[in-house]
């Protein structure tokens, strides 16, 4: 029987830095507001003409000649995103062709901010099943794409970046992905969406006018949620693997909120030296959060082999999740 064990993590961002005080500058609001409410300083925006594709592929190449492969090598690629470079073709597709890994085939997958954890518990059975033995799973967000920058209470929250993870199959004795717990709750759908653009709100000047091509989102509402869920969720897979707070090692939760990652890390009672938190300079990139964290901490040899490692999300949907690995790197 295989298990999935990730194999190499990295990430890329976008050149671009802009801080709070560039913001305040367009915007009716402060640094210290943006500080002391979301934690951010700063985050990347990608320059105009650059897409979602283009960041997963830069951070594909890194991964490539860290794992030391070629991209011929892959068998499949499934990318997490809510910003696609376009409907169709896939923005896998257009991944697999940007990279030159002619062997593979792949998909989108869309779960919001909880994309990434989504596509990798998918790409972990392709795996576990003994299907393929090198699966890219990536996390990439163009959020400037989707947002009003006139709109002060979503503009100042997102970053755009990419992060991805190759999985392989377990050596004998090695554990590799542990357990996945995934839910979502689609009642909470109205607390933050993005209308337009599809089926039901098809793009024209009305969607335009009524400005539904951009995120909505009541911010307090989805707060509330975040941190139940995520701490809920946390809770849930650790008991249930006969595991506390107190075995894990590492803590990469989604970055959405210093406030939500706080409060959710004291109702699990982990200790704040074992969580990733790396929202002042990324903001929330959405589905890339999550592998961007494993990445730097894997640059920064924060994360050890042998380290019990606890992902946690949620997001719009309402989707959640969480999955424990142990790193084997
Ligand atoms: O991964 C995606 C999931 N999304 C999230 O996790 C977001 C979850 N929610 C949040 O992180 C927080 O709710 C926000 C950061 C979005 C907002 O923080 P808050 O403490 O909930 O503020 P609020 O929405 O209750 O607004 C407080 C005040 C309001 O003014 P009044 O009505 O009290 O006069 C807002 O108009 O702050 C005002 N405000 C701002 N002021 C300065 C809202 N945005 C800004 C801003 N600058 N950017």
């Amino acid at each position: 029987m295989y298990r999935a064990k990730i194999t190499a993590a990295a990430y890329h961002v976008p050149d671009r830095v802009v801080t709070n005080h560039d913001l305040a500058k367009v915007l009716d609001t402060s640094d210290e507001w943006i500080r002391t409410r979301t934690g951010i300083r700063e985050r990347h925006f990608a320059a105009r003409g650059e897409s979602t594709s283009d960041l997963a592929a830069a951070a594909v190449k890194k991964l490539l000649k860290q794992r030391g492969i070629d991209a011929k090598e892959i068998d499949c690629i499934i990318v997490a995103t809510v910003t696609p470079d376009m409907f169709f073709p896939s923005t896998a597709c257009v991944l697999q062709e940007k990279i030159g890994a002619s062997n593979a085939w792949g998909f989108d997958l869309s779960g919001a901010c909880s994309g990434f954890l989504y596509a990798l518990a998918t790409g972990s059975q392709f795996v576990h099943s003994g299907a393929y033995g090198k699966v890219l799973v990536v996390g990439a967000d163009l959020m400037t794409s989707i947002l009003d920058p006139r709109d002060r209470n979503t503009y100042i929250l997102f970053g755009d970046g990419a992060g991805v993870v190759l999985l392989e199959p377990t050596r004998p004795g090695e554990r590799g992905i542990i357990d996945f717990l995934l839910r979502c709750d689609g009642s909470g759908g109205k607390y933050l969406r993005m209308p337009g653009g599809g089926s039901l709100h098809p793009a024209s000047p009305d969607t335009i006018r009524r400005n539904m091509h951009v995120v909505h989102q009541d911010g307090r509402a989805v707060f509330k949620f975040a941190v139940q869920g995520m701490s809920d969720v946390s809770e849930s897979i650790l008991r249930r693997n006969h595991l506390c707070s107190s075995d894990v090692d590492l803590f990469v939760p989604h970055q959405a909120n210093i406030r939500i990652i706080d409060a959710s890390t004291e109702k699990l009672g982990l200790e704040q030296s074992k969580v990733v938190r790396n929202i002042d300079r990324f903001a929330n990139t959405t589905a890339a959060t999550i592998p961007i964290g494993l990445g730097e901490s894997y640059e920064d040899r924060r994360l050890k082999k042998g380290d019990l490692v606890l992902l946690a999300t949620f997001g719009a949907g309402f989707t959640s999740g969480s999955l424990l690995l142990r790193w084997t790197l």
